[in-house]
């Protein structure tokens, strides 16, 4: 078989950093290949690379048996080569359709009259392909990052491409959508399309990939057909160590009640949920995107609008109208949402982190410099952030150790009800161990864990009790003794 794209001794330093060292990568026709690699190890500045948008320092690029050099995105696009960035790039303010024709609008001959039913129709072909039902005119902002992610997806399968590049596209996706997304993935692949796969799923990449290449901080490791290979070889492929259990065990003992929610509701995303958390607990929250999932932990952090309904920390009642509020009480609140809610981009790693502990770290409200600077060194540390220095901005870190900022942000006002919604998406397999651990550490010592999760084996994996949510009410509370996948999905889909 030709090959689509090959990569030769690609070779790219940020600054004084290397993080590729002589990487090569080749793409078949019709084929999806996985690209893997923990946190930071240069998948997404290998396909950058690929489609002009980092310049190589060394190395060669061939598309189709030609040498090329792309100066941008768009060069790429015209040689046929698509991709759907880790980070979104839909812009809010336009609407569906705007961000599908995006840069390459449909117009009247040379009169620059849209064609604007054409376009529509379209977009609904498209994300109707995917399985999706959204409307072309919505305003992308108001929808679901789930649904944003479709019409990346959708606008990247509009392009036709023969090469299709897609970093961490589940990320954010139902398993319905994904079931959808990989339905097209095969049919692409069967017509020919080469796919460059990039996801910490396991799972995902030994249902749908055809090969598997491996980075390890910035050098190639291999490459591995998928039939001839297993689980235990990718991960210390990836890691270079043995890993041992996905998920620590837990030998916390649980303490009184913590946390008490009696009738939460707010406009209209979840309706009257009762429910308490203890001390020393991990409240897993499941159920499909749009659920009510997030909805509870927004309304526990203030920041939903008109809800109602009593909240009860250490059996005393709490107001929480804000943020400020809920953060004052101790109840902090990882979002799943790191780019818009979690994270100031342009600032350093130190600064994010620092952002929410002024008060712990400061004195007579002058910010102590030394105290924050070993804060920052400690969560650096504890969280295997990969970066050069606490100066690094955030903005170019890898997408895993932007996700391990948000969570060292958040440790340092030491919460008593810790909120992490979707805390290991996008976090490579080694990473996902160290957070499970940081949970583990911090329910030892009585702090509440709330977590929201798609990934029913976390959930499973790392509670201690289990709510299910369905159409934004509370379908089923389970102990982890008793819950299976089955028993989850059942109640997640309106079964009784
Ligand atoms: N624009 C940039 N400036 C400086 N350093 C960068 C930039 N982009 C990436 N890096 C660094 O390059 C390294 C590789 O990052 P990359 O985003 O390619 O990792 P990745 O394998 O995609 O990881 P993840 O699974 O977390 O997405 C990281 O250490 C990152 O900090
Ligand atoms: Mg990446």
């Amino acid at each position: 078989m030709s090959n689509l794209i090959e990569m030769t001794g690609i070779s790219k330093s940020f600054g004084k950093v290397q993080v590729l060292k002589d990487v090569s990568f080749s793409l078949k026709k019709g084929e999806i290949h996985a690209l893997m690699g923990e946190n930071g190890a240069g998948k997404s500045t290998m396909m950058k690379i690929l489609t002009g948008i980092y310049p190589k320092d060394s190395g060669t690029i061939r598309v189709r048996g030609q040498e090329v050099n792309f100066s941008g995105p768009k060069e790429a696009e015209q040689m046929g080569i698509a991709v759907i960035h880790q980070e979104l790039n839909i812009i809010p303010q336009l609407t569906v359709m705007e961000n599908m024709f995006l840069g390459r609008d449909l117009c009247y001959g040379r009169t620059g009259i849209l064609r604007t039913r054409e376009m529509k129709q379209k977009t609904r072909e498209y994300l109707g392909r995917l399985g999706v039902d959204i409307d072309p005119d919505a305003e992308a902002g108001s929808l679901s990052i789930g649904q944003q992610q479709m019409i990346e997806i959708a606008r990247a399968l509009s392009l036709n491409a023969e090469v299709l590049i897609m970093d961490e596209p589940t990320a954010a996706l139902t398993d319905r959508e994904i079931e959808a997304l990989f339905e097209v993935m095969r049919d692409l692949r069967a017509q020919g399309v080469g796919i460059v796969y990039v996801s910490h799923r396991m799972e995902e990449i030994f249902a749908i990939c055809d090969r598997i290449s491996v980075l390890r901080d910035g050098i190639f490791v291999g490459t591995e057909n998928i039939k001839e290979t297993d689980l235990d070889t990718i991960v210390h492929m990836m890691v270079g160590r043995q890993l041992g259990e996905r998920f620590p065990e837990r030998n916390v003992a649980i303490g009184e009640e913590r946390l008490r929610v009696e009738g939460l509701s707010d406009s209209g995303a979840i309706r009257d949920i009762s429910f308490s958390a203890r001390r020393g607990e991990v409240l897993g929250i499941a159920g499909l995107m749009g659920s009510g999932r997030t909805e509870i932990a927004r309304a526990l952090f203030g920041v939903s609008e008109k809800q109602s309904g009593r909240i009860f920390l250490d059996g005393q009642e709490i107001h929480i109208r804000k943020p400020d509020d809920a953060i004052r009480h101790g109840i902090a609140f990882v979002t799943e949402d790191r780019k818009g809610e979690g994270l100031v981009l342009g600032l350093s790693v130190r600064e994010n982190i620092a952002l929410t502990n002024l008060g712990r770290l400061s004195k007579n409200g002058v910010v102590s410099s030394v105290k924050e600077a070993g804060f920052v060194r400690e969560m650096i540390q504890r969280l295997n952030i990969k970066t050069s220095s606490g100066e690094q901005t955030v903005k170019s870190l890898s997408g895993g150790n932007q996700q391990k900022v948000v969570i060292g942000k958040w440790l340092g006002i030491q919460p008593k009800v810790l909120i992490l919604d979707e805390p290991t998406r996008g976090v490579d397999i080694g990473a996902k161990k160290e957070i499970y651990n940081i949970i583990n550490e911090l329910t030892a010592v009585g702090v509440t864990i709330i977590m929201i999760s798609s990934e029913l084996p976390e959930i499973l994996g790392m509670s201690d009790r289990i709510l299910v949510m369905h159409e934004g009410r509370l379908a089923a509370v389970m102990d982890k003794t008793e819950a299976t996948q089955e028993k989850i999905m059942h109640a997640a889909t309106g079964g009784k």
